[in-house]
């Protein structure tokens, strides 16, 4: 039994649950939380049969009245037209102010249901349920919510700080191997910004674990010893992730700091046939590029390199530039970056393992020449 992470916010704070079998929990958490309203539970359409019915089953037998609403899974699903389905489901259906969106899968349900609960009626409570090792991480803290729009990724969005964010880490068995392996990416760049102690077990653990050369393998339920391991190391992840949005909820100052990988991460996404490389694989490739650029502007040493560079690969994630992706491309995407200020692109670059600087005066030539080696 671990206590809860808690995030504080200017409107108030809320606790961060990391558990194997959380979601059991659920409905004695809405009961303190004192949501007595109607509960509308929105899930990605891979996870609605296997944790969204069993999950309204439990929530019902407790007594709560549960309205359902299934999204196609994809990051295309963040776009007006889902968001205006979930308005004339909601709206058309009568949702109330006391009502709560329960947002059940990865960072695009959290994102979409999370901006509908944002702005239906001037804003109703929502609950996050991350099912994907990256939106536990990550998308699922902090309160950031939106959708995309042609011009670029989560442009249109709103702060909207959930009442409760509980992640069941069970659900981390039933996702493919290849997205658990890109959520690793934000995990150990969770050790590199804040948190070496994290790092080195994530270390020890790839050197305990027989993965071969492809890394980790995946989510072995049977293995209780191991699902013990993962969670606590996921957990430690989340705290970094609740303490840094507790100091700077808005992304004044440290948050940007979250972005470690992201600038190119971000570019490299974009770039690559229609989102096809996924965030967190873009994202260690991103953090690759980023450490290689602080050696060279004497920052931090080549040994952190080579560690965070063992550490992805153990993690199943590759660094390298995708094969034929234009250095000058991937530059030119990055430069257009909504966290660009005054056409300077801020970037995190590690001095130490746990430990980062934000920088605006990384030469672009710099930059074009650690992508194109
Ligand atoms: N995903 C970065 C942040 O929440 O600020």
């Amino acid at each position: 039994m671990t206590t809860d992470l808690i995030v504080t916010t200017s409107s108030g704070s809320y606790p961060v649950v990391v558990a194997a079998g959380a979601l059991a929990s659920l409905p004695a958490r809405l009961a303190a939380l004192g949501l007595r309203g109607t509960l509308w539970l929105v899930s990605d359409a891979a996870v609605a049969t296997a944790y969204g019915t069993p999950l309204a089953d439990r929530l019902q037998a407790a007594g709560f009245r549960v309205q359902r609403h299934a999204v196609p899974s994809g990051e295309a699903s963040k776009s007006q037209d889902q968001l205006w389905r979930l308005y004339d489901w909601l709206l058309g259906a009568g949702v109330e102010r006391r009502d709560a969106v329960l947002a059940l899968g990865g960072g695009v349900i959290g994102d979409l249901a999370g901006y509908a609960a944002a702005s239906v009626l001037r804003g109703i409570a929502l609950i996050q349920l991350p099912t994907t090792l990256l939106a536990m991480v990550d998308a699922a803290v902090g309160g950031k919510t939106g959708i995309n729009h042609p011009l670029g990724k989560n442009l249109i969005g709103a702060f909207h700080q959930p009442r409760l964010v509980l992640a069941d880490t069970e659900t981390l068995a039933s996702l493919p191997r290849r997205e658990l392996c890109a959520g690793w990416a934000e995990v150990i760049k969770h050790g590199v910004i804040r948190d070496a102690g994290l790092f080195s077990e994530l270390e020890q653990l790839a050197a305990e674990q027989d993965w071969g050369a492809g890394g980790f393998r995946g989510w072995q339920s049977a293995d209780a010893r191991l699902t013990e391991r993962l969670t606590a190391i996921i957990r430690r992840a989340v705290a970094v992730k609740v303490e840094v949005v507790s100091r700077d909820e808005r992304e004044q100052g440290e948050r940007i700091t979250l972005n470690y990988g992201h600038t190119l991460g971000h570019a490299i996404e974009a770039l690559t046939d229609d989102w096809a490389l996924l965030h967190g694989e873009a994202v260690a490739v991103g953090m690759h590029a980023a450490a290689r650029i602080a050696v060279a502007m004497g920052l931090c040493s080549a040994e952190l390199v080579a560690r965070q560079r063992r550490l992805l690969q153990a993690y199943g994630l590759q660094v390298a530039l995708p094969h034929g992706l234009d250095p000058e491309a991937v530059l030119a995407v990055a430069l257009r970056d909504k966290k660009v200020l005054a056409g300077r692109i801020r970037w995190v670059l590690p001095t130490a393992l746990g430990s980062v600087v934000v920088r605006d005066d990384v030469p672009e030539a710099l930059v074009r020449a650690v992508l194109a080696s």
